[in-house]
């Protein structure tokens, strides 16, 4: 018999089995707990809760590790791209040269958008935050693709996640197009996935579009960052949504709408938005001290982390790709100084120090997406358009698993106990 955990309540004693990982903390199995003890286990946050079994990504917040089927981000993020990094999410190893090509060929064949699901931008309001306009769109394919929302059939699960990959760049980019009031741009399908995005969000139909090496790259370095992360809040929101059986689009749609948060993805804008409003390093003490106030709700954006009590690893890597977009652009930003002083000061605080508060993967990611180019207000759709395979790979997992059960919380109930219902005219 495996190790036990005890549990002594109401003057009883109850076992209850410790499974282990491959690596990481042992979980307490607690699934019989209700049923043998009457009693639920509170934990509202999932601070301390594992809410599935998972065979993708595994962190180290303590360490700041971050590995993708057992590889660790750095390595990924160097040697990698992102159409090797989802097929690796996808199927659990990296592909050899021919299944590579012929994965990226896949993904190619499925990156333009039903004729009419271009129509539905024209319904929003020009300045529609493209987040809003990503929800409605995403959750609007699943009324375009019937012939593979079967999630009981693997090969519909297949095609309609390699559907969600080709296609978020064309509909990332054509929300940002109707923002602007430019034409949508077709995908061109000789170009990389990364190259075919930003042709299509930067180039016109009047004339060439010349893609920048180095920004293509630090691009799809930019997205093989955001690929999954583990069972974060979008990824559980995903898991939770598809656990009923709703079809993949639909539940993709949930997770991006989760990501909008300013606490989640979302932060990304907001510590950009932060680092314009700190302006000039004189400036940095004042927000440190309104950080540190209680009775302030300013908080630093792109600082602390659920799970790493160190630095992100993510953040390193965004770090060095700052320098190198604005040394291929031969630009600079002043915010940039900002942001290193912000984050010199803060680790040197002992608030930031005691709480393990370092910067994540938003902290510097809003300087290169604005030197490459975009607005704040789409650095939150490139989160999503690059974390879309880590959502299928979850889903994907989730639904595969013979063991699957539709997710259902249970809760504390604190409201009035049963009462007798009183006629309007006698309350
Ligand atoms: N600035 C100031 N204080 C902070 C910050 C911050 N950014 N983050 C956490 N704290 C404090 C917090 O007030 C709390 O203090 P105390 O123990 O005295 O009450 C302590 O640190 C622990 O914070 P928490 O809110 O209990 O931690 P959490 O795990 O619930 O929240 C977080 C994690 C990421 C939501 C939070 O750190 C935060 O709001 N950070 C800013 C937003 C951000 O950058 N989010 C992006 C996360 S990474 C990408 C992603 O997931 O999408």
């Amino acid at each position: 018999m495996g190790n036990q955990a005890k549990l002594s309540a109401s003057g009883n004693d109850y076992d209850f089995p410790v499974l282990k990982g491959s690596v990481g903390p042992d979980v307490v199995d607690i699934r019989k707990m209700y049923g043998q003890t009457g009693m639920f286990t509170f934990d509202p946050g999932f601070t301390s809760t594992a809410s599935c079994e998972s065979a993708l990504t595994y962190i180290d917040g303590d360490e700041g590790v971050l590995l993708h089927r057992g590889y660790p981000i750095g390595q990924l993020a160097e040697n990698s791209s992102f159409m090797e990094v989802s097929y690796l999410l996808l199927n659990g190893e990296l592909p050899d040269a021919d299944e590579l090509s012929n994965f990226e060929f896949t993904i190619s064949r499925h990156t333009m958008l039903h004729e009419q699901l271009l129509q539905f931008y024209r319904g929003f309001r020009r300045d529609a935050h493209p987040m809003a306009v990503m929800c409605g769109v995403v959750g609007a394919l699943s009324a375009f693709y019937h012939d593979s929302t079967d999630i009981s059939d693997p090969q519909h699960r297949k095609i309609s996640s390699h559907r969600l990959i080709a296609k978020m760049p064309t509909i990332a980019a054509a929300a940002y197009k109707y923002a602007i009031g430019q034409p949508f741009l077709y995908p061109d399908n000789s170009l990389s996935y990364t190259g075919n995005f930003l042709r299509m969000t930067f180039g016109v139909p009047a004339e060439p579009y010349e893609l920048h090496p180095a920004v293509e790259k630090a691009m799809d370095r930019i997205f093989i960052l955001h690929a999954d992360h583990e069972q974060n809040a979008s990824t559980s929101t995903v898991r939770l949504a598809g656990s009923s059986g709703a079809n993949p689009f639909a539940c993709i749609a949930a997770g991006i709408a989760c990501l909008w948060g300013p606490a989640h993805g979302g932060a990304n804008e907001a510590a950009l938005n932060m680092l314009k409003e700190i302006g000039t390093p004189d400036k940095i003490p004042h927000y440190i001290e309104r950080a540190k106030d209680k009775n302030d709700p300013f908080r630093l954006m792109g600082f602390g982390h659920r799970v790493y009590k160190n630095y992100d690893p993510r953040a390193t890597v965004m770090q060095t790709t700052v320098r190198e977009v604005f040394d291929a652009l031969k630009v600079t930003d002043p915010l940039f100084e900002t942001a290193l002083r912000l984050e010199e000061i803060a680790l040197n605080d002992p608030y930031f120090v005691e709480k393990k508060l370092f910067p994540n993967v938003d902290f510097y990611s809003g300087i290169i997406l604005s030197a490459i180019g975009f607005p704040t207000t789409m650095f939150t759709v490139l989160f999503a358009l690059a974390r879309t395979v880590g959502w299928v790979a979850q889903w994907n997992e989730m639904i595969s698993d013979p063991g699957q059960k539709i997710g259902r919380p249970r809760q504390l109930y604190t409201g009035p106990t049963q009462r007798d219902y009183i006629p309007v005219d006698q309350r």
